[in-house]
């Protein structure tokens, strides 16, 4: 069961930033302290009001083991807490200093086949390092008791994207420490013997103590051992997260504690982590070459707002333009970064903060951009930068208001890591890319959602959408299935509830657990060639193509919505539609076609009478609402390149446009963005 987030710390900081929270992160300790002047003086040009500093300040403020130099630190906080800005303070441990690795080898991670991870790049330490997690409390220590009494400290940053390059390891000391997870899990090994089908390939465990990582192995490693692994890898970062949150939580009880994601993150189980933090947040690096990239990056957005049930995120670090790090970098569009990060806000966050507020001139990251470019500030990135600063910063009344949602989407890290596993039916199943392809249907309809895992309460939902929900438990299936009994609208697609939390298959025919609410069984599995597609006939008379999977599904009970066309499963179910108490179960046997999917998705919110936000969106408009003690707020972002008007119920007032009068039409250009409010 996921645990149910604590309340947010009412933080009594001096320097609580009103409004929605602008900046980014400052590593002053690359440049010399004449910049530093400079950079308190742009930062207020460009209406910062929060960095986050010394995420990778370890080696400076402790050059050896034990002693401390936290002088020029000061300056910085002081030089911040001068101009207003208020800091969220990096616990420095995500790059540990050369010394502790040439002290300790043994923290440096290693690789399913024994490779060792060398120091110079970052984050090269193992997860399950006890002496890594010392040395990084140790400095925690001595960081909270300098700064607990600091003005400019308003909430601390734990480590930083937890997992991002190191999310698992497999050298001795994580061996001997998933062998003590096991134990605390299981009990006994015959326990574990049971839960990993030992009996499979003379694997039976005599005692804990035979049991490794899966490694690197001849074929493919025990399924059940990898799933494990995976949630003892996530387990073992929590607890390096936890470990520094402890100390902070003691010398600190009133100072709220973040981590960012990395988006949403398949090595971190975010609804989980959510609940230790006081804040979620988050980094989100769209992909100006996608087209659809407000897709992916709404849909984090929509991961970041449920995983703390509703309260306000942040939005820790985006790019003010180009990445350095994908193959081709591209930057920007004029407008876009505006576009995305009111997106950002429209979808819940109280907070736009950016990877880094000067770009670095040496380093691996010196093609990053940065809020105050290589250039300076006579640039487009600048001048787009401080003209956001300056637009967030008139509108605080938007801070701290909430959307809600009548639809929700599951998503089960457990059920991801074991979806992809090998040796399936298909690997060409991808947890992300099947998730989208049902929420994208969602945001083009502007239909809010929230994300859930699928032991949260979802009695206040008129419709839950399932994508391949691989692994189910019992209970899960059971609360599923009481949601359409009592008159919910439920979608379920292929390839769910098939296994249990050990990945052993629900027997008595597929899904078993799902079987009485859908009305079906499945009887075989038809996974589809690389660019095979089948054709799917629907009742109506509509014809469309699906592909990547197809099966044998067996009415008992369902109505056919649409069926295969031509093939081996010519006239079987694709689709099919089940009443089930007061409520419907539709079932997906195969992956439609987008707009196959997108009119699909249509029809069950018309069964959940469930509707957008604003009825006659134009296309690639998103509208959103977060309502609030400042006013209710309908935020409408142009995604295309063209102008387009849009219809409002009434006349409303656009906070952006300074001095407009209340309209019922609002026209958008290409990555126009407007805040309304009734008049
Ligand atoms: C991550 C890290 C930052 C920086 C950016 C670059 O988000 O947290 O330190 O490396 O990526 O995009």
């Amino acid at each position: 069961m996921h645990k149910t987030p604590e309340p947010p710390i009412d933080s009594r900081r001096r320097l609580r930033p009103h409004g929605i929270a602008f900046g980014g992160d400052y590593n002053p300790e690359q440049w010399p302290e004449e910049v530093w002047a400079e950079d308190v003086a742009l930062m207020k040009e460009a209406g910062v009001s929060m960095v986050t500093a010394g995420i990778f300040s370890w080696a400076k403020v402790e050059p050896r083991p034990g002693e401390y130099d936290f002088a020029w630190f000061d300056r910085v906080m002081d030089n911040l807490a001068g101009v207003g800005v208020a800091v969220c303070l990096a616990t420095m441990t995500a790059s540990p200093p050369p010394w502790l690795s040439r002290l300790h080898p043994e923290i440096l991670p290693e690789t399913a086949d024994g490779r060792r991870m060398w120091p110079g790049g970052r984050q090269h330490y193992c997860p399950s390092s006890a002496v890594y997690r010392r040395y990084a409390a140790r400095l925690v220590e001595r960081l909270a008791t300098r700064y607990a009494d600091h003005p400019a400290l308003e909430m601390w940053h734990i480590g930083n994207e937890y997992g991002c390059h190191t999310p698992q390891c497999w050298c001795d000391e994580s061996a001997a420490d998933f062998r003590r997870w096991l134990s605390d899990r299981y009990g006994d090994v015959e326990a574990l013997n049971d839960a990993w089908s030992t009996a499979f390939w003379a694997q039976h465990y005599d005692s804990f103590d035979e049991v490794l990582p899966p490694r690197l192995a001849p074929t493919f490693p025990n399924p059940a051992q990898q799933l494990d692994f995976a949630r003892f890898s996530d387990d073992a970062l929590l607890r390096c997260y936890l470990t520094e949150k402890e100390v902070l939580r003691r010398i600190t009880p009133d100072v709220p504690v973040t981590t960012n994601f990395i988006g949403v993150h398949k090595p971190v189980d975010a609804f989980r982590w959510a609940a230790e933090e006081d804040v979620v947040s988050v980094d989100v690096y769209q992909d100006p070459h996608d087209e659809d990239t407000q897709a992916a990056a709404g849909f984090i957005f929509d991961v970041s707002r449920s995983a703390r049930s509703g309260q306000p995120w942040m939005l820790m670090e985006q790019a003010p333009s180009a990445v350095n790090w994908r193959e081709r970098n591209g930057p920007k569009q004029p407008g876009r970064m505006r576009l995305w990060s009111w997106q950002a806000v429209a979808q819940g966050a109280d907070a736009v903060l950016y990877f880094q507020w000067r770009q670095s001139r040496g380093g691996a990251e010196k093609y990053h951009s940065a809020m105050v470019p290589h250039g300076g500030t006579d640039t487009r990135i600048f001048r787009e930068v401080s003209e956001l600063g300056r637009e967030l910063a008139s509108v605080p009344q938007i801070a701290g208001s909430r959307s809600t949602a009548e639809v929700a989407l599951v998503l089960d890290w457990n059920s991801w890591w074991a979806l992809e596993l090998d040796s399936h039916p298909s690997t060409a199943l991808n947890q992300m890319d099947l998730v989208l392809a049902h929420y994208r249907p969602l945001l083009d309809a502007g239909i809010p959602c929230d994300v859930v895992p699928p032991d949260r309460d979802l009695s206040g939902y008129r419709m839950v959408v399932v994508p391949n929900l691989y692994l189910l438990k019992e209970r899960d299936a059971e609360r599923l299935t009481g949601f359409v009994r009592g008159g919910g609208r439920l979608l379920v697609s292929f390839f769910s509830g098939i296994v249990d939390g050990c990945d052993r298959v629900h027997l008595g025919g597929y899904p078993a657990p799902l079987r009485e609410v859908l009305g079906l069984r499945v009887e075989e599995f038809w996974p589809l060639a690389e660019a095979e597609t089948v054709e799917v006939r629907h009742l109506d008379g509509s014809v469309g193509r699906a592909d990547l999977w197809s099966e044998a599904v067996v009415p008992e009970g369902a109505a056919v919505v649409a069926e295969f066309g031509a093939g081996p499963l010519a006239g079987q179910p694709a689709v099919t539609r089940h009443s089930f108490g007061e409520g419907h179960a539709w079932y997906v046997a195969t992956r439609l076609a987008p707009q196959a999917m997108r009119a699909l998705i249509d029809d069950v919110c018309r069964t959940a009478d469930v509707g957008p936000v604003l009825p006659g969106l134009p296309e690639h408009v998103q509208a959103t609402v977060r309502e609030g003690d400042g006013g209710r707020f309908v935020f409408l972002l142009n995604h295309g390149r063209d102008e387009v008007e849009v219809g409002l119920p009434g006349p409303m007032t656009d906070l952006l446009a300074r001095g407009g009068a209340p309209a019922d039409r609002v026209t958008l250009p290409g990555a126009g963005v407007a805040v309304l409010t009734e008049a």
